[in-house]
């Protein structure tokens, strides 16, 4: 095991100014808004974890069906000619279904580098521990912080053929606009013949997709809610989280599952020294989780530049890797 741990050092103060200026932007839009990348403290890591190992929450269980079950067919795709390559994991976490391709890929003899980038250093420390034990030869590279600051920070490691993962649907929580400018960026930061392994989740039948977000258990109510305890703990915010209620939606024609909390009476919430007023019923828009259909798959590929190399579903066809390759 080789490990070099590589990070932009960056005060923390300046990561809570721009977690005040967005809550306080999006709280005083209309409709009011907060953003799901802030729902992941350690409280939130934590209830992401136990959304994972619900039943219902089948995408987890998919794409690990691709990664244990598929895994040749993966590798085939993502380096037909066995050329050494560099396998970049966006929001690596536990690596829990890459894990399965490092072993095939090591089996295989295939010369790689393995670079998980996260923006907590902690989840990549725990990472390369378990990595170290179960792969004493996998060269790793670890890079912490911003997406598109490290994949730049990659390029200037090595020039060598790079493979980025951006697994789970996580493209799912951008909105289609964002998604786009999301994959034209990315297409900029690579090179010529580079390849991306992008995990969607299909549209399906609606109840299931509804069932997977709107458990009885109100794990997926916490996971929202939490937010609101984070805010309070970390801007000095006093939200009653009682006074607060989830609510779950999917349209079916458009594929956008949501995520509301509802606001159970008139209530001011201070923040700091600002206080944001709210109206019993109203919302505040948490999260989307975009289904997609294979157009809307293929049009985001084609938009942003790339070539579509191919595609591999789970068993039950309900969420796909999909392989595309800069010109
Ligand atoms: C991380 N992301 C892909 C999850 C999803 O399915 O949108 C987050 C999540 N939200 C509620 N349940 C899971």
């Amino acid at each position: 095991m080789n490990l070099q741990l590589h990070s932009l050092s960056r005060a923390e103060n300046d990561y809570d100014d721009l977690f005040r200026l967005d809550v306080l932007e999006g709280l005083r839009s209309s409709p009011k808004k907060l953003s799901s990348k802030y729902f992941y403290d350690k409280i939130g890591d934590h209830l992401f974890q136990k959304i994972m190992a619900m039943p219902d929450y089948y995408l987890t269980r998919c794409e690990l069906d691709i990664f244990k079950n598929k895994t040749e067919e993966l590798s085939r795709l993502i380096i037909p000619e066995n050329e050494p390559f560099d396998l970049i994991e966006l929001g690596a976490g536990d690596a829990m279904k890459s894990t399965f391709l490092l072993q095939h890929l090591i089996e295989k003899g295939v010369e790689f580098t393995y670079m998980p980038i996260d923006i907590s250093g902690n989840i990549l420390s725990i990472l390369n521990e378990k990595l170290s034990k179960q792969f004493p030869t996998l060269e790793i590279t670890c890079l912490e912080g911003d997406y598109f600051e490290m994949l730049h920070k990659a390029a200037s490691l090595s020039d060598r053929r790079k493979v980025i993962l951006f697994l789970g649907s996580n493209i799912g929580n951008m909105a289609m606009t964002e998604a786009e400018e999301f994959c034209l960026h990315l297409k900029h930061n690579l090179a010529s013949e580079d390849k991306v392994l992008i995990g969607f989740d299909l549209q399906k039948n609606p109840h299931i997709i509804l069932s997977a977000y709107n458990d009885r258990e109100g794990i997926t109510a916490a996971f929202n809610l939490n937010l609101l305890t984070r805010i309070n703990r970390e801007l000095d915010g006093d939200f009653d989280p009682d006074q607060f209620q989830h609510y779950q939606t999917y349209d079916p024609v458009s594929g956008a599952c949501k995520s509301f909390l509802i606001s159970l009476k008139n209530q001011n919430v201070r923040i700091g020294n600002d206080s944001i007023p709210f109206e019993e019923h109203e919302l505040i828009d948490m999260e989307i989780s975009q289904k997609f259909s294979p157009e809307s798959i293929r049009e985001l590929g084609e938009k942003s530049g790339f070539m579509i190399n191919g595609e591999i579903k789970d068993s039950k066809g309900w969420f796909v890797d999909t392989i595309w390759q800069v010109p």
